[in-house]
């Protein structure tokens, strides 16, 4: 008796933990996407975050998907960080994997990618890092698209 009267009392508790609708639309952002040349991007915030949004060249994809992936310091395909076969779109937190400095686009060796300027931390053109001091790509966050030139980011309600 004592058993279901513990698992009654805790249906509404774990109930509560699950966020409802209104509480994912409100943590989620969108973001028009019409206006983003290929080779640019725009910096969004997110839950306090920066998030960086890119519509990649078909050189920089090429160049993303060309790499020894087992070599990286964080093993990852180019194909893993994209969603929804919109293989031009890179989106990701934009927070150094080091000590959480914001990285600089464009601003690698070769012109494309990501530097961190703290302590040099270098991220290719699918964000995952390739020199310097930084143990991670940069984070994906969740994110979906609901029509072709929107993006929202955050859980899908
Ligand atoms: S915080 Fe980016 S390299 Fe240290």
């Amino acid at each position: 008796m004592a058993g279901i009267g513990t698992a009654s009392g805790l249906w509404p508790l774990i109930k509560s933990m699950n966020p409802s609708a209104e509480v994912l639309a409100a943590s989620a952002v969108e973001v028009n996407l019409s206006g983003i040349q290929e080779g640019h991007g725009v910096k969004v915030k997110w839950q306090g975050k920066p998030v960086f949004i890119r519509r990649r060249t078909k050189q920089e994809i090429e160049a993303a998907r060309t790499v020894d992936v087992q070599n990286l310091r964080d093993p990852q395909s180019d194909e893993q960080r994209v969603r929804e076969g919109k293989d031009e779109w890179l989106i990701m937190i934009g927070i150094c994997t080091h000590l959480g400095c914001v990285p600089v686009d464009h601003a690698t060796r070769d012109g494309n990618g990501w530097f961190c300027p703290c302590h040099g931390s270098y991220y290719d053109t699918s964000g995952r890092v390739i020199g310097g001091p930084a143990p991670k790509n940069m984070a994906v966050p969740d994110y979906f698209f609901p029509s072709e030139n929107v993006v929202v980011i955050g859980k899908k309600a």
